[in-house]
């Protein structure tokens, strides 16, 4: 018995149906990287067992050549041991159609497909295509017949403003009803996002404190090594900003600064981030800093004398009665020091002090709540406590939380495989909706339209100089200045 069927033995009776997807952009970097080992696990899973990808994009392939290309994403990206048989199984469900040979070749592999999956099955398009190429594609979709009983993922960044992404909208509009379209923001997947909304919501102990009482600022810092890894067409038309923050950055915020909402629905939750969205003052540039790391410039594909910017930080403000007052602070840039993912909450500093001058009291910034969105989430709450010993020495402490330390770390679903999970369940729960993002691009506008000059950074670096001018008289959290426990 594979591992397969092994697997496929412990029948999930919340299983989705059978599938075919059709995944545009499959010969893609996001295709490589993560959709299709995030789809072979799925398929492998108890999850939703039975899967057919007709992978197409601009690339002239035939099926053994895609089937080459997914194998050696799979090897090359999947985060876990891929057993061979399991891969057998799979790689013969894997078909391809270039976008070439337009809407009919594309209908006709995709109906075979249904055909193999029998009456139950349904059909789930995977747009990873950049903004532009969204609606030839939708097009194509309409063309071929191929739009009815359909679900539609549509990738970020959706858009390139307010004035594209509700022209985008409408155009969707005309061809998909809103119920069947996804729009993904893998961030929203990630199992330690979703923590955030567990540790807020389903314990007493931190609600009463998540407040402009209690909480001094935020920061949400998201800084990474990583450089344009061949996406350099990509990214030009891009930037740090369209391609992290107006995404990921302010969807993690809204998880952080929404109210409770009244059911784990998609209603509610969506509108409860809306609410935070609507509240959202409109960004400063002056409270922006670009930066672009020295050498971008020579990159291939990047334009010489280009000014898209590789990095970003900014300050925003929540104006409701919760946030009023409290600044958020934003970052995320490529080539920086170290690739990290956290959410720091400092809290206010106790009005007066007992402790003597030189006991350490304050000298190490405030009281912090950290969660750290890696894949195996971490949480840490830090305090001042007392040194062992005679006097009253003051030291910085923590408790900590390690997903790893759990029995469950095993069981964690890939970003992108529970967001393709949901979609196919028509679970819209973690999904943005076009109000949502429409007011983000809209609260982006003055940046947009007057974005304040790039500043170049050495690589390695946490950006340029201007970052701790933003933040002062407060501090980046990052780099740490104590390492999480148990880390080597
Ligand atoms: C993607 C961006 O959406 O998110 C990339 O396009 C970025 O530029 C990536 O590197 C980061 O995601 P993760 O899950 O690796 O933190």
């Amino acid at each position: 018995m594979t591992q397969t069927q092994e697997r496929r033995g412990q029948k999930d009776t919340t299983a989705a149906a059978p599938h075919v997807i059709v995944l545009f952009g499959a010969t893609g970097d996001l295709a490589r990287r993560k959709l299709l080992p995030g789809l072979f696990h799925l398929a492998i899973s108890p999850f939703a067992p039975d899967i057919r990808v007709v992978g197409t994009s601009l690339e002239d392939l035939d099926n053994e050549q895609f089937r080459a290309v997914a194998d050696k994403a799979c090897h090359e990206f999947s985060t876990r041991k891929l057993d061979d048989d399991d891969w057998q199984s799979f790689h013969q469900n894997l078909v391809y159609v270039p976008q070439g040979k337009g809407p009919k070749a594309l209908a006709t592999a995709v109906q075979e497909k249904l055909k193999e999956l029998g009456p139950d099955a349904r059909l789930l398009h995977y747009l990873s295509v950049p903004p532009k190429a969204a609606v030839e594609v939708i097009q194509m979709l309409d063309d071929a017949g191929l739009v009815e009983n359909s679900r539609v993922i549509m990738e970020k960044p959706f858009g390139t403003d307010l004035a594209s992404a509700e022209a985008l909208n409408a155009k969707i509009h005309e061809t998909f009803a809103e119920e069947q379209i996804f729009r993904i923001d893998h961030f929203l997947g990630k199992e330690a996002a979703l923590n955030i909304l567990a540790f807020r919501f389903a314990n007493g102990l931190f609600e009463p404190i998540w407040n402009r009482n209690f909480i001094d600022h935020i920061q949400i810092d998201v800084p990474e090594k990583l450089t344009l890894e061949g996406r350099a067409k990509f990214y030009e038309s891009t930037g740090a900003f369209k391609d992290m923050v107006v995404t990921h950055l302010f969807q993690i915020l809204g998880f952080v600064a929404m109210e409770p909402p009244t059911e784990l629905g998609p209603a509610a939750i969506s509108d409860e981030k809306n609410k935070v969205f609507r509240s959202m003052r409109p960004l400063d540039p002056r409270k922006v800093v670009r930066g672009q790391y020295k050498g971008y410039r020579d990159e291939p594909g990047v334009d010489p004398e280009s000014e898209t910017e590789t990095f970003v930080a900014l300050e925003c403000f929540i104006d409701n009665w919760r946030w009023a007052g409290v600044p958020f602070y934003l970052r995320t840039g490529k080539s920086l020091a170290e690739g990290q993912r956290i959410i720091s909450i400092a809290f206010h500093e106790p009005p007066k002090s007992m402790f003597p001058p030189g006991s350490g009291v304050g000298q190490q910034g405030p009281d912090h709540l950290t969660f750290d969105l890696a894949d195996q989430s971490k949480v840490s709450l830090s305090f001042y406590g007392k040194r062992p010993g005679p006097g009253m020495k003051l030291d910085k402490l923590s408790l900590q939380f390690a997903m790893k330390e759990t029995d469950h770390v095993g069981d964690v679903l890939e970003a992108y495989e529970r967001l393709i999970l949901d979609a196919m369940r028509g679970d819209h729960t973690l999904y943005t909706t076009a109000e949502g993002i429409e007011r983000l691009w809209e609260v982006s506008q003055p940046l947009l339209e007057d974005p304040p000059p790039v500043r170049g950074y050495n690589v390695g670096t946490w950006g340029p100089n201007a970052i701790h001018q933003l933040i002062a008289p407060r501090a980046w959290r990052l780099p740490f200045e104590r390492v999480w426990r148990g880390k080597s």
